[in-house]
C-alpha cells in the first residue's frame, strides 16, 4: 500500500509522467542497454525492442499499475502482474536485477523530465517502483518454488527426439531430457522459453507454447517461421531470428537450452463449457489444453473455431480433427481466408472468422490465442454474447499490450 501523501503526488503527476512515459521507457532501455550491453545481447527481444514493442508494454504497464493505486481494482493488477511475472519467471529473472532496472529508469524519469521531478515526486515514483517491484519479486519466488527450482534456475538441455513438418512454415519439436527421465509436467496452455546463439554471438530468447497434452513425458512446441514482409510505407522487415534459426538448423538429436514452463494462460480448475478460439499458430497453447481435454474424456460442451489463411497453413490441422473428434460434445468450425479448391460446407468456411452463428451457452469461458487485431475483435462479439469479461482469457504471442489497454 501506498502512503497518502505518495498517493496524492502520483496523483498530481501521473498525466505528466503517462504522457512521458514513452519516451521514458525508450531512453531507459538504450542507456540501460549502452551500460549493459549483454543484456540487450543475451536477455532482452531485440526484435521486440526493434519494433517498440517492449518499450510499449513497459510503459502501459506502469501506467496502469500507477493509475491502479488510485483507482483500485485487485483483480486488473493480478492479471497484469501475474502476466508479467510468469513472463520473467520464464527468463529467470532475479531479484538483483530490479536495482539495475531502477537506476536506469530513474536516471531516464529525471532526464526527461528535467525539473518536474522534486525530492517529492521522486520519492513518490520511487515508492510505486518498490511497490510493483517487490510485488513481481515476491511473485517470481512463487512460480519458481512451485516449479521447483531455485530462484531464476529455470534453463535445462533437452534433446530433440523428433521434428515434424506441420504445414508449409511450422515444424514441431518434440523434446526429451538427456537422461530419459520423465519432464516436469505443466499446465495446459503454458510455454516454455528457448535460448539459441546466433551467429553474431547472441544468446536470443524467443518463448514457444507447448502444444502437446501436459502428462506426456516429453513436450513439444510448434515453431513458425517469420518470414521478411513488406510493410504499408513499402520497407521491407527482417526474418524473424529464432524462429528461422530454429526452422533451419533443429534436428532430431539436436540438444537445445529450454526453461522450466511458466505462463498464466491455463484452464481454469471448473467444468464451465468452453470455447477456444485461435488464429494461426496461435493454435499452439489451444492443441496444449485440448490434448489434455481429450485425454481426460471431458464431458462438457467444448467449441472449438480456428482461423486460417488456408487449410495448407493451417498447423496440426489433422490432429485438431482428431482430437475434438475424442470428445463426446466437442465441435469444431473453421475458416480459411483461401480454401483453394474445396466448397465451403457445414462449419468449413470461406473468409474471416464470423462468430454470428456460434451458440453461447451460460457461464462459457473463452480462451483465445492469436494476433492481437484478430483477439481485440473475438472479444467484442464474445461480449455481445454475453460472455463475462473475466471469463475471456487469452496469449499474446509478444510482450503483452492488451492487459494495461482493455478495461
Ligand atoms: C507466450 C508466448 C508464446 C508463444 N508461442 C509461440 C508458438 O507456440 N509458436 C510460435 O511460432 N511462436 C510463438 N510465440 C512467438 C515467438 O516467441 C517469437 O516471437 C516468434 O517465433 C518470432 O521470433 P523471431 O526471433 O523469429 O522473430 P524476431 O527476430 O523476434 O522478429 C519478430 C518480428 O519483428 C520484426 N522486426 C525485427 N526487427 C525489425 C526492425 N528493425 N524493423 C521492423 N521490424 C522488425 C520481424 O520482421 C518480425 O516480424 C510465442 C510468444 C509468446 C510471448
Ligand atoms: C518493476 C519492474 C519491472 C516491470 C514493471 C517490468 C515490466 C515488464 C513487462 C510489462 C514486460 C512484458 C511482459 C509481457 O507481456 O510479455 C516485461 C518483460 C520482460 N522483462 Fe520486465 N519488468 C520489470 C523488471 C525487470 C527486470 C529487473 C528485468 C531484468 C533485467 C526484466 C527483464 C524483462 C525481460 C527480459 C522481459 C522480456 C522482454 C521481451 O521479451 O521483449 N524486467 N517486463
Amino acid at each position: 500500500m501506498l502512503s497518502v501523501t505518495t498517493k496524492e503526488t502520483i496523483r498530481a503527476t501521473l498525466p505528466a509522467v503517462g504522457a512521458a512515459i514513452g519516451d521514458i521507457t525508450t531512453l531507459f532501455y538504450r542507456t540501460m542497454f549502452a551500460a549493459h550491453p549483454e543484456l540487450e545481447r543475451d536477455l532482452f527481444n531485440r526484435g521486440n525492442q526493434q519494433q517498440g514493442d517492449q518499450q510499449k508494454a513497459l510503459a502501459g504497464a506502469i501506467a496502469a499499475f500507477a493509475a491502479l493505486q488510485l483507482e483500485p481494482d485487485q483483480a486488473r493488477v493480478d492479471l497484469i502482474l501475474s502476466r508479467i511475472a510468469n513472463k520473467h519467471a520464464s527468463l529467470g529473472i532475479q531479484p538483483a536485477q530490479y536495482l539495475v532496472v531502477h537506476k536506469y529508469l530513474f536516471a531516464a524519469i529525471a532526464e526527461v523530465l528535467g525539473d518536474a521531478v522534486t525530492a517529492e515526486v521522486a520519492a513518490a515514483w520511487d515508492e510505486l517502483y518498490w511497490l510493483m517491484a517487490e510485488t513481481l519479486i515476491e511473485m517470481e519466488a512463487g512460480l519458481y518454488r512451485a516449479a521447483g527450482v531455485a530462484d531464476g534456475d529455470v534453463w535445462r538441455q533437452v534433446r530433440v527426439r523428433e521434428r515434424r513438418q506441420e504445414s508449409a512454415d511450422a515444424v514441431s519439436f518434440v523434446l526429451t531430457s538427456l537422461d530419459g527421465t520423465p519432464l516436469p509436467p505443466f499446465a495446459p496452455g503454458q510455454y516454455l522459453s528457448v535460448g539459441v546463439h546466433l551467429d553474431d554471438g547472441a544468446r536470443q530468447i524467443r518463448q514457444y507454447s507447448l502444444s502437446s497434452a501436459p502428462s506426456s513425458r516429453d513436450w513439444r512446441v510448434t515453431v513458425k517461421r517469420v518470414d521478411a514482409h513488406t510493410l504499408p510505407d513499402g520497407s521491407v522487415t527482417p526474418r524473424g531470428e529464432v524462429s528461422n534459426f530454429l526452422y533451419r538448423n533443429i534436428f532430431e538429436g539436436d540438444v537445445l537450452d529450454v526453461t522450466t514452463p511458466f505462463g498464466d494462460l491455463v484452464l481454469a480448475d471448473d467444468d464451465a463449457p468452453l470455447l477456444l478460439i485461435s488464429a494461426g499458430i496461435g493454435c499452439t497453447p489451444i492443441m496444449g489444453m485440448l490434448g489434455h481435454l481429450a485425454q481426460t474424456a471431458d464431458p462438457r460442451p467444448i467449441s472449438v473455431i480456428h482461423a486460417d489463411r488456408a487449410p495448407s497453413s493451417h498447423a496440426h490441422r489433422a490432429e485438431l480433427a482428431e482430437l475434438v473428434d475424442r470428445l463426446p460434445f466437442a465441435v469444431m468450425h473453421r475458416w480459411y481466408e483461401d480454401l483453394g479448391a474445396r466448397s465451403p460446407e457445414d462449419r468449413l468456411q470461406q473468409g474471416r472468422i464470423d462468430l454470428g452463428e456460434i451458440t453461447v451457452a451460460d457461464g462459457t469461458r473463452a480462451y483465445l490465442c492469436g494476433p492481437l487485431p484478430f483477439m481485440l475483435g473475438v472479444r467484442e462479439a464474445l461480449l455481445d454474447k454475453g460472455i463475462a469479461a473475466e471469463n475471456i482469457h487469452y496469449e499474446i504471442f509478444g510482450p503483452d499490450r492488451w492487459a494495461p489497454a482493455t478495461p
